[in-house]
C-alpha cells in the first residue's frame, strides 16, 4: 500500500470510470509497430495481443501499516485529494492483509499490521493461503503479483539460496538469509503466481526461486522498475556511442522525500539501489571494445533523502564528454520527476504482460521484458541488455510471436 501501489491502483480506478489517461502504459496506449518499415496505422498493441482489460482487474496487498488504499494514497501525497475523490469507496475497499515483516531487512520501519509464525515456513504458508482466500472471494481466475514494497537491505545469494531444497531448509530453520520479500515471493512462485519484483533487492533473482519457477512454469522478471534517471541514461548512452563520442564521467545525483528515500538513507538499502543503479553503463559502452572512449570512465550514483520534496524526486546528470580531437563538452540534465507517477504505468503494464506471459506457457525469467527493469534477469549465458531501445524491440519482437501464435490458435479453432 506504498506510494507506487496505491497511485497505480487508483490511477487504474480512475482510467476505468474515464476520469483520467493512462499516460506511460504501453499496454494502454502502444502500438504495434511492424517488424520492418513504417506505416501510418500500425494497431494499438491491446488489440493485437489477448490482455487483460482493466475492468478485468481486482487488487490486493499486504502491509506493515493497516491504512486502506485510500488513506495510503492521501499520505503518499501523489494523487491529490480531489483527484482520488470519485474512487474513494472503491480504494477503501483495498485493505492490506497483514505482513511479513522481520525487521532488519528495511531497517528504517517499523510497522504493527504483522503476521505472527513459529518459522519462515509457516510464514509462507500463511501468505499462501492469503493468495487463495483473496483468489476466491474475488472470483479471480488469475493472479500476478508485483513487488511494491519496500527496498530491502543489500544481499548476495548465500548457500540457503542455491537449491529449492537449500531454500526450503532455510525457511524451516529461520535462516537469516531470507528476507520478507522473498518469503512473499516464493509462496507466489508455491501457488503459481507469477511474479515480478519492482524494487532493488534479492526476491525472486537466486538459483532456487528460479529452480522453482521452472518447476512449476511460473513467468518471473524483475528487477527495480527503470522509470526514471536510468531510464534516460539507457536512453542517452546508445545515442552517444552511437555516435562515437568518448565519455570521462557521468555524476548522477537525486533528492527524493517520500518513504522510499527514507527507507534509502539506510546504507544497506541504499547499497541494494546503487548496484542496479550502477551496472548499466558499462554493458552499453562496452569499455573493453572501446578503451579510448570509455576506458577512464569515472560513473557516480548518490541518493539523498530530503523530506520538503515528497515523491517530487529531482535528479541531476552532469556528463563530461569529448568530441573530434578530443575537445571537452559537457551535457547536463535536470529531471524533475514525479517517482510514483513514472512507476505507475510500468506496474500495470508487467501486471498484464505477465498474465499474458502465464497464458503463452512462458515461465522463467522473462528476458523480453527487460524493458521495464535497471538491472533485467539475465538468461543463461547471453549477457544482459541495458540499451533502452535494443531491450524496446526484445519486448516488441515477443510480442509480435504472441500475437501470430495467437492468430493462428484463431485460425485453428
Ligand atoms: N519510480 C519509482 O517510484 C521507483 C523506481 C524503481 C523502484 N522503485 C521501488 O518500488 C518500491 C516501492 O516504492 P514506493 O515509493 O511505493 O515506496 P513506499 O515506501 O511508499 O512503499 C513501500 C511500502 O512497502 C511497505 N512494506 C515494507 N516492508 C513490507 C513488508 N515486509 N510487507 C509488506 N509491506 C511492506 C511499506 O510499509 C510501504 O507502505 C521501492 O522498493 C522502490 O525502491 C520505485
Amino acid at each position: 500500500m506504498g506510494a507506487v501501489a496505491t497511485t497505480t491502483i487508483a490511477g487504474v480506478m480512475l482510467v476505468r470510470r474515464g476520469r483520467a489517461k493512462p499516460v506511460g502504459s504501453m499496454t494502454q496506449l502502444g502500438r504495434m509497430a511492424p517488424a520492418t518499415g513504417v506505416t501510418r496505422d500500425a494497431p494499438l498493441l491491446r488489440d493485437v495481443v489477448p490482455l487483460a482489460s482493466l475492468d478485468q482487474l481486482r487488487f490486493g496487498g499486504w502491509d506493515i501499516f493497516a491504512d486502506d488504499a485510500y488513506e495510503s494514497a492521501l499520505g503518499a501525497g501523489v494523487i491529490e485529494e480531489r483527484d482520488l475523490e470519485p474512487v474513494r469507496d472503491e480504494l477503501r475497499a483495498v485493505r492490506p492483509m497483514d505482513a511479513v515483516f522481520y525487521p532488519g531487512y528495511v531497517r528504517r520501519l517499523n510497522g504493527t499490521h504483522v503476521k505472527r509464525a513459529c518459522s519462515k515456513a509457516e510464514m509462507v504458508e500463511s501468505v499462501r493461503s492469503d493468495i487463495r482466500k483473496f483468489k476466491a472471494e474475488h472470483g479471480c481466475d488469475r493472479l500476478v503479483a508485483i513487488w511494491c514494497g519496500s527496498t530491502e537491505v543489500f544481499q548476495r545469494p548465500s548457500a540457503t539460496h542455491a537449491t529449492v531444497r537449500s531454500f526450503e531448509r532455510g525457511l524451516t530453520e529461520g535462516s537469516d538469509d531470507i528476507s520478507n520479500a522473498q518469503i512473499y515471493a516464493w509462496a507466489c512462485l508455491e501457488e503459481r503466481v507469477p511474479f515480478a519484483n519492482g524494487s532493488p533487492n534479492l526476491c525472486v533473482d537466486f538459483p532456487a526461486a528460479l529452480e522453482l519457477a521452472r518447476e512449476h512454469a511460473v513467468p518471473v522478471a524483475g528487477k527495480d522498475f527503470k522509470t526514471g534517471q536510468t531510464m534516460l541514461k539507457t536512453a542517452l548512452a546508445p545515442a552517444l556511442k552511437a555516435r562515437l563520442l568518448g565519455i570521462h564521467g557521468w555524476y548522477s545525483t537525486n533528492i527524493l522525500g517520500n518513504r522510499d528515500g527514507a527507507v534509502l538513507e539506510d546504507p544497506g538499502s541504499f547499497r541494494a539501489k546503487e548496484a542496479t543503479k550502477l551496472g548499466v553503463l558499462e554493458q552499453i559502452l562496452e569499455p573493453e571494445l572501446n578503451p579510448g572512449l570509455y576506458g577512464s570512465l569515472a560513473h557516480k550514483v548518490r541518493i539523498d533523502y530530503h523530506p520538503p520534496r515528497g515523491d517530487a524526486k529531482e535528479a541531476w546528470d552532469s556528463i563530461d564528454l569529448f568530441g573530434w580531437l578530443g575537445y571537452p563538452m559537457q551535457i547536463k540534465i535536470d529531471f524533475q520527476g514525479r517517482d510514483s507517477i513514472l512507476a505507475a504505468p510500468l506496474v500495470l503494464d508487467l501486471a498484464l504482460l505477465l498474465d499474458l506471459a502465464a497464458r503463452a506457457g512462458l515461465s522463467g525469467p522473462q528476458e523480453w521484458l527487460s524493458f521495464f527493469f535497471k538491472s533485467p534477469a539475465a538468461v543463461a549465458e547471453r549477457r544482459v541488455e541495458h540499451s533502452l531501445f535494443v531491450q524496446q524491440r526484445m519486448l516488441e519482437d515477443a510480442l509480435r510471436r504472441m500475437a501470430s501464435r495467437d492468430a493462428d490458435a484463431r485460425v485453428d479453432a
